[in-house]
């Protein structure tokens, strides 16, 4: 009789499940794995080294680290290899494999016969990834990330990838610094293991990872170097033992609450833009939409508690230093649902009657003197972006916030880098950069959407300028940026109607971005638009067929809101 546990799990189909039984464990037993580990459940630990994803350096000591709090436990760990996604090493863009990623993973962990797993990641587009899988392999899952990169120094000053090093090149590009100062700055950037040491994408990510309930209180913010670290992956280890005993299954964890708490998070701590794309397309993984109206009631009711880089000032290890996500949800108490569960199995409200230890006000603001009464990001609508875009009010120039101004447009990101630094180009700092075809069809939606200042205007000291595209931004990145564009240029969105010299008003009051031009030529000019010719053979002929617009999280139309089939 085969039992659904451990290594009996999901046998191969020769016709006879004894065989299979009796083959997998002969060969099982030629990695040299007595009986009676072989007889215990099994936790799957999703590994993600490469040498291409400096970001995940730390893999095998936290592997280690998890396999040994399984074993603690009485189970048996089996590490096992998924694609690795590098933020800075992919080409077109991380984004185009972030739904492979979240693919190998989730058929990985179903193929394979394990009870629980372990997912280790990190780097920009892994967590989501590794989120999306869970959601949709529903096994008991616990989110381990590597943590955040520690500070280097230049001359006295801190520094941490990525804000500071758009900062020093914006310094480079105004010719404020030489050729041999960003030479040295080069190698102090990014100077330990672990994910960019901001606010940006990875941390954003782990600090929603652990407020969907995903992963263990009090483990996001942790540095990737620390001790602590290890603990936490020892701990992520029993307990995910303990979760198979329970069981609680990712179902349980991400649910419409626990995904509005999320958004509510990532208002608060001013997270990155990209966020909203990954944790809609989790969200989208168990059939849960939260709309663009009640994202913008919950940022408008949010404050922005967290005080470090992009928008503010400090590192994650100040975070962590001054009590990480703990401190920020009990600020957040009074708005957030507190029945939702973690992978402990405890309940919000628990986590939050454990006693609040001292709180570093310096990073982590009170909510009753927050750095802004409202969240970091907004949906904005308007004709040229009829399904939303996004805008990251905190990390903007509140100058620009209720505008008019002329466009100045690059057809795509060729014309972009061909021409931005032009001498010739007609631009001055109020008008208004456009980026089209930079989408999630026509480009794979790089990080494209914070376009450079134009040279010639950067030299005479212009540090912003409004911006809008269908790109995404990195979320180490500021500026007065509107993103997302939906629907893309690329199929055809209004976005590809702008020309030069149109005008466009753009209001943060309204929530509005809108080209001042009248619909019929608007709908003129979309017809004698060419169309995009779609790539026609493997992964890139899938991904172009069928992935979704930003709204919907760029996932594969194929994959929202399904189970695995084979869970
Ligand atoms: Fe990996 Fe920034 S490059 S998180």
């Amino acid at each position: 009789m085969t039992k659904k546990q451990g290594l009996t799990r999901g046998l191969t189909n020769y016709g006879d499940n004894e065989f299979a039984a009796y083959l997998r464990k002969s060969f099982a037993r030629s990695m040299g794995i007595s009986n009676t580990m072989l007889d215990k459940p099994i936790v799957g630990i999703a590994m993600t080294p490469s040498g291409f994803n400096n970001c995940h350096r730390s893999m095998p000591d936290l592997v280690d680290a998890v396999s040994r709090g399984v074993l603690a436990a009485g189970a048996l760990p089996r590490a096992f290899p998924t694609i690795s996604l590098g933020e800075v090493f992919l080409n077109p863009t991380s984004m185009v494999y972030r739904n492979l990623m979240a693919m190998d993973t989730e058929e990985m962990v179903t193929a394979q016969p394990m009870d629980a797993v372990v997912m280790i990641g990190g780097c920009d587009k892994t967590v989501p990834a590794q989120l999306m899988a869970a959601a949709s392999a529903n096994i008991p899952t616990i989110q381990l990330v590597t943590g955040p990169m520690s500070t280097g120094r230049h001359r006295g000053e801190r520094l941490g990838a990525c804000t500071d090093c758009r900062r020093f090149w914006a310094k480079f590009r105004a010719n404020e610094i030489d050729q041999a100062e960003i030479s040295t700055i080069e190698g102090k950037l990014s100077t330990t293991a672990g994910s960019c040491g901001v606010m940006g994408t990875a941390s954003t990510m782990a600090c929603i990872a652990e407020t969907l309930g995903m992963s263990l209180p009090d483990s996001a913010a942790i540095p990737a170097v620390h001790s602590a670290r290890l603990v936490a992956a020892e701990e992520s280890g029993t307990a995910i033992v303990e979760l198979i005993k329970k069981p609680i299954l990712p179902s349980d964890l991400i649910t419409e609450k626990s995904v509005e708490n999320a958004f509510r998070v990532l208002m608060a701590i001013s997270g990155s833009t990209n966020a909203i794309v990954h944790l809609t397309a989790v969200a989208g993984r168990r059939g849960i939409r939260i709309s663009d109206q009640r994202i913008n009631e919950i940022s408008d009711e949010t404050p922005v508690l967290v005080n470090l880089k992009p928008v503010g000032e400090g590192y994650m290890e100040d975070f962590f230093a001054a009590g990480g996500m703990r401190a920020v949800l009990h600020e957040l108490k009074d708005l957030l649902h507190l029945d939702t569960v973690n992978v402990t199995g405890q309940t919000l409200a628990e986590v939050l009657d454990e006693p609040l230890d001292w709180v570093d006000r310096t990073t982590i603001k009170s909510s009753d003197k927050p750095i802004s009464d409202v969240g970091g990001l907004i949906n904005v609508k308007g004709n040229i972006a009829p399904d939303g875009a996004i805008f990251k009010r905190a990390a903007a120039t509140p100058a620009l916030f209720e505008v008019e101004g002329r466009a100045v447009v690059f057809e795509n990101l060729e014309d972009l880098a061909n021409r931005i630094d032009d001498p010739d180009l007609d631009v001055e700092a109020n008008d208004i950069l456009v980026l089209k075809n930079a989408g999630p069809i026509a480009a794979g939606m790089p990080e494209a959407g914070y376009l450079p200042i134009p040279k010639k205007l950067a030299q005479r000291g212009v540090k912003d300028m409004v911006r809008l595209s269908d790109a995404r931004m990195s979320g180490t990145a500021f500026g007065t940026i509107i993103l997302h564009i939906s629907p893309e240029a690329g199929i055809g969105g209004p976005l590809a109607a702008i020309e030069n010299g149109d005008k466009i008003r753009f209001s943060v009051k309204n929530k509005r971005i809108d080209l001042l031009v009248d619909d019929n030529t608007i709908a003129e000019r979309l017809q004698n638009k060419p169309k995009i010719t779609p790539p026609l053979r493997g992964y890139k002929a899938l991904y172009s067929k069928t992935v979704l617009q930003a709204p919907e999280g760029c996932d594969f139309d194929f994959l929202v809101h399904a189970d695995s089939e084979s869970a």
